[in-house]
């Protein structure tokens, strides 16, 4: 289903992912990847992970996986997803969502961050398609080892990475969507993204429509637990 090869000469992460699908075999593994040139600017990678008790951390099965973009400056200095301001703002919506972010094992599409120099500031740039491709195999394997009942696509680089280029968030954010091979996934906007509305009034929209997702993502992991 999914093509191995990245593509524009860039190798891809498939040689990379270790065969054994334990989550704390694939995070000490993807500090090792260079399945393309995005680690060379990077601090350090930055796996996905679920919260829950320090113990339950590399093994748990957790019923919502949610995949962002990229981890941003501060992700890339801690080396855990989601820890910046985008990772604030998503667990106030979780909450207000009714999700319990313990529960939720949170990754990205890609694992290591691409950055531009401005003065001091590292700022974020956008990973290219090719680079989506050649991270999968690590959402692959997290994927298998997770085994997620729901995926959550935080943004247009992870919904576009699993549901195809075609696919436009702010016309499908919400909605149950399906693809060969994966467990049923739900898009909704980035938290970053949300930030970077200048108008209060757009954030504060933005914000209330990632909620209401939310909830609808609460919903059909329930209505579709076993
Ligand atoms: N934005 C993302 O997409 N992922 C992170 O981990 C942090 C910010
Ligand atoms: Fe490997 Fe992904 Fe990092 Fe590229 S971004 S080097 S494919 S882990």
């Amino acid at each position: 289903m999914c093509p191995r090869i990245a593509t524009d000469g860039i190798p891809g992460a498939a040689a990379f992912v270790p065969d054994a699908h334990s989550l704390a075999i694939l995070q000490d593994a993807v500090q090792r990847c260079r399945g393309c040139t995005l680690y060379r600017n990077a601090t350090q990678a930055v796996f996905g992970e679920m919260q829950a008790s320090p113990a339950n951390r590399n093994g748990a099965k957790a019923q919502i996986m949610m995949i962002g973009e990229q981890p941003g400056d501060r992700e890339d200095k801690e080396g855990r997803p989601f820890v910046g301001p985008a990772g604030k703002l998503l667990d106030r919506c979780l909450k207000a969502g009714g999700i319990d972010r313990k529960e939720v094992y949170v990754t990205n599409a890609v694992k290591h961050f691409k950055w531009e120099p401005r003065g001091k500031l590292r700022i974020h740039k956008k990973p290219a398609a090719s680079e989506v491709l050649a991270c999968r195999p690590w959402l692959e394997a997290e994927i298998d080892a997770v085994c997620p009942r729901l995926i959550v696509c935080l943004g247009a680089v992870a919904a576009q990475g699993l549901l195809g280029t075609g696919f436009k968030v702010t016309k499908s954010h919400g909605t149950l969507q399906e693809a060969e091979g994966l467990p049923p996934i739900v898009a909704t906007a980035h938290p970053a993204s949300i930030l970077r509305a200048l108008k209060i009034e757009d954030r504060e929209r933005q914000t209330a429509s990632l909620i209401e997702d939310l909830r609808k993502a609460a919903a059909y992991r329930t209505s579709h637990a076993a």
